[in-house]
Parts: structure tokens; sequence; C-alpha cells
């Protein structure tokens, strides 16, 4: 059995901590055979855990805790602490390990609750379950979210060369912001998902581009995004925002603009990567 979760990008500007998209690119879960104790054969690097201490079987394991331990191989090209959801996808894979192997049953949104839960937001976690678009909130303890297709578009991820970490990005918000300043940004996020539900990415863009909820307090800690946006201006892509807490950035082009978008960025002078993806559709599967 072989479980596969998709990176994910939260927000997508005025929709913090609640919109989210799934990214063609994956996390895989093999289970290689059962085994004495818990072991993970992974090569992501030194500082992650190979026994029972990782975050994919601690999540299993709360799920159910009679499951009893295997020999697992993990790999993924998400790549780590940079705002597209690699510890989230982890999460929902150990959910989808327990729910499989502990034939457990869980229905997707069981998934959603149980995994929101354990992240603390359901913007990356909810798209990586359900693939594509989705709009979730987390009010009193209970989740509630909505898939929907994302329009075709080609996606950029910028990613800098180096990690943020989410409780870093977390630490510089407010804990405050006047009422009409929230009704504002309430609204700008409103417009957005309207947009987006009716296929109109040149208005979804546009308004991607306004959140008034986190990226202005974040801005020093990913100063790349204004030099992104003048660059998506001027190319007159779709968009570019912060990707969940950065520090990637993404842009959403149309197909034609992607190559003279790309060429963009690469004379960037920052040490970054750069990734054409796409809008995965189908969220985790198990094969
Ligand atoms: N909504 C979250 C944030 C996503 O921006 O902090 C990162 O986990």
């Amino acid at each position: 059995m072989k479980i596969r979760v998709p990176a994910t990008s939260a927000n997508l500007g005025p929709g913090f901590d609640s919109c989210g998209i799934a990214l063609s690119q994956y996390l895989y879960i093999e289970i290689i055979k059962d085994a004495e104790a818990w072991e993970i054969d992974h090569s992501l690097g030194e500082d992650i855990p190979k026994d029972k201490k990782n975050l994919l079987i601690q999540t299993a394991l709360k799920v159910n805790p009679k499951l009893s331990p295997k020999k697992l191989k993990m790999t993924s090209d998400i790549p780590l602490a940079r705002g597209l959801g690699s510890s989230s996808s982890v999460i929902v894979a150990g959910i989808e390990l327990a729910n499989r192997l502990g034939n457990m049953h869980l229905s997707q949104k069981d998934k959603v609750q149980i995994a929101t839960e354990m992240e603390g937001h359901p913007d990356n976690v909810a798209p990586a379950i359900c693939g594509d678009f989705v709009v979730a909130s987390y009010v009193d303890g209970e989740v509630r979210h909505v898939k929907h297709h994302f329009p075709m578009c080609d996606v950029i991820a910028y990613v800098p060369n180096h990690e943020l970490l989410t409780q870093e990005s977390r630490s510089v918000l407010p804990e405050m912001m006047p009422y009409q300043q929230a009704v504002q940004a309430s609204a700008i996020a409103n417009v957005m998902i309207a947009a987006i539900l009716n296929g109109n990415l040149p208005l979804a863009g546009v308004m991607m581009e306004k959140d008034r909820w986190h990226e202005s307090h974040r801005s020093h800690l990913v100063p790349h995004l204004t030099n992104i946006r003048e660059l998506a201006h001027k190319v007159g892509v779709y968009g570019a925002f912060l990707s969940g807490a950065g520090p990637t950035v993404l842009v959403l082009t149309q197909e034609e603009k992607t190559n003279a978008m790309i060429s963009e960025l690469e004379k960037l002078s920052e040490d970054a990567s750069i990734h054409l993806l796409s809008v995965d559709q189908e969220g985790v599967q198990v094969f």
C-alpha cells in the first residue's frame, strides 16, 4: 500500500487560516513490512526521526493507538518549512495510515476535523485531504469545509532556499485588529472566493493581492514578495501571494505568460528555486 498526499498553499492572500489549494508536489508513504518496532526509511534530513517519534507515526498512533508496528518508506518532493504544507502532508498521511491499517472507515469530514485539531487551522490539511480548492472554518472546535474546482491556470512557486518556521511567521501577527479594518479584510476575501467560484481569475488575482490580515505584517520576513509582485504586474499575470506563512511566493499565470514570468523570476538575485506546478484535484490517494 502506498499513500500519496499533495503539497498545499494556504491563505491565497486574504483567505487567511481558511482558504487553500492542493498542488502537484507530493509526499509518498509506502508500507514495506511488519516490524518489531516502528521504523521509517527516508533521506529527508538528519533532524527528522526515523522511529516512532516521527510526526507520521505520532499522528497515526494518536488516531489509532492499537496499530501494530510497520517498516515504512517516506519520500517527498515537498520542500520543508517553506510554506507548502509539508507538515500538514505528514499529518494527513498519518491519519490515512491509521485509517487504512486500522480499518476505521473515516469519512472525509472526519479526516478534516482530526487533521485540523492536530494542525490548529484547516487551510493546509483540508486541501491536502480533499484536493483542489477548499474554503474552511474552524470555529468553536468544529470544522466546516467546502471543496470547489479551482479555475485552470499555471502555478509558479518561487521557493527561497531558506526556511521560515510557521511559528516565527505567526509570531509577528497582531492580536487585535480594528473592527472596520476587519470588515474590509473580510469583504476582500469574500470577493476573492466568489471570483474563484465564478471562474473569474483576473478578479480573483486582484483580490488575492489585497490581503489585510497577514501579508503586510510579514513583509519584513519575505522582502521578495514585493519584487515578485512588481514583476507579476509587468508580465500581466493573474496575481502573486505569499504561500501560507512563507517564504514561498505563488504566482498564478495564464499558460501563455508562464515562460515570461519564469524568466523574470530567474533574474532575481536571491538563492531560490522555481517550480512550475498545477492544482492537484484529488487530495490524499491510496494505491
Ligand atoms: N494560515 C497559516 C498561516 C498557514 O498563514 O500562518 C501556515 O500554516
